[in-house]
């Protein structure tokens, strides 16, 4: 089923009973890099996934987000849908959105799930390849940047398996609205360290980093893991930086055996 919540994209399935856990996508992707865990989890949960504003199905309008911006989006789709201490699962930019949304209203949510993603803001280097991504956007459209920066998030073993579905995903995101994808990599560039907050997550948490992550390394998220207080941290074989669609089954596992402890 799909919705429209303040100009976003939301898709749910399984009952709106059951506990539910909203994912969101990494950049630049859409809901649908969660498709084998909400086929996996939505005979027991109420799955949410939504399109990021700018990204995938929900509209780019002027481009101009911030983290804050995000966080307020996934707020308004929280309490629209009426949702009972969700499960927050984001990866990297998702991952973000989810670790701000803590630091802001953590008695909103019952477990979170961080995959491939990291605490620290981008340090001055990391400023400047935003702000030459943005810059190629503007000069060359939004294809060779996606077709590069896409080939960097996934592991060799995905890209030689399933080398096509590896080409629609780069497809997909080339035809995204430029608007949107510059709108996001403004609201990467521009958001605040949740380092400090880590210690202060009380609810149960999951840390998943897929082993040949090359954007958010094992070492960089065993660091974050071990800054949240009874954090596991489990490492998936076979995967790059998209661990949900490089190796679904270990990741369905992982996320399966964390929630029948919650
Ligand atoms: C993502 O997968 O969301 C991006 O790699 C995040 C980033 O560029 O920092």
């Amino acid at each position: 089923m799909k919705e429209i919540i303040n100009g976003i994209s939301v898709f749910m399935e399984g009952n709106s009973k059951n506990q539910s856990i909203i994912f969101i996508h990494g950049f630049p992707y859409d809901s649908t890099m969660w498709k084998a865990q909400v086929d996996e989890l939505s005979d027991k949960y109420f799955c949410v996934a939504y399109d990021i504003r700018g990204l995938g199905d929900s509209p780019a309008g002027d481009g101009q987000y911030t983290m804050e911006s995000f966080v307020d989006d996934l707020e308004s789709i929280i309490n629209e849908l009426g949702l009972d201490k969700p499960i927050l699962c984001g990866l990297s930019m998702g991952g973000y959105i989810s670790l701000r949304a803590l630091e802001r209203m953590q008695n909103k949510f019952s477990a979170v799930v961080l995959c491939d993603t990291r605490s620290e803001a981008d340090n001055s280097e990391g400023k400047l390849k935003r702000a030459a991504a943005i810059k190629r956007i503007n000069t060359e459209g939004l294809a060779p940047f996606a077709k590069e920066f896409i080939t960097n998030c996934y592991g060799d073993h995905y890209k030689q398996k399933d080398k096509n579905d590896f080409e629609n995903q780069i497809a997909k995101s080339s035809a995204f609205d430029p608007i949107g994808v510059k709108g996001s990599l403004l609201a990467m560039l521009g958001r605040n360290d949740t380092t400090e907050y880590l210690s202060k997550i009380k609810i149960p948490a999951l840390v998943i980093c897929g082993e040949h992550d090359a954007l958010t390394p094992p070492l960089v998220m065993k660091s974050m893991a071990e800054k949240i207080n009874g954090a596991e941290f489990v490492i998936i074989k076979n995967s790059g930086h998209m661990s949900p669609i490089e190796n679904p089954l270990e990741v369905n596992k992982t996320i399966i055996d964390f929630l029948k402890k919650l």
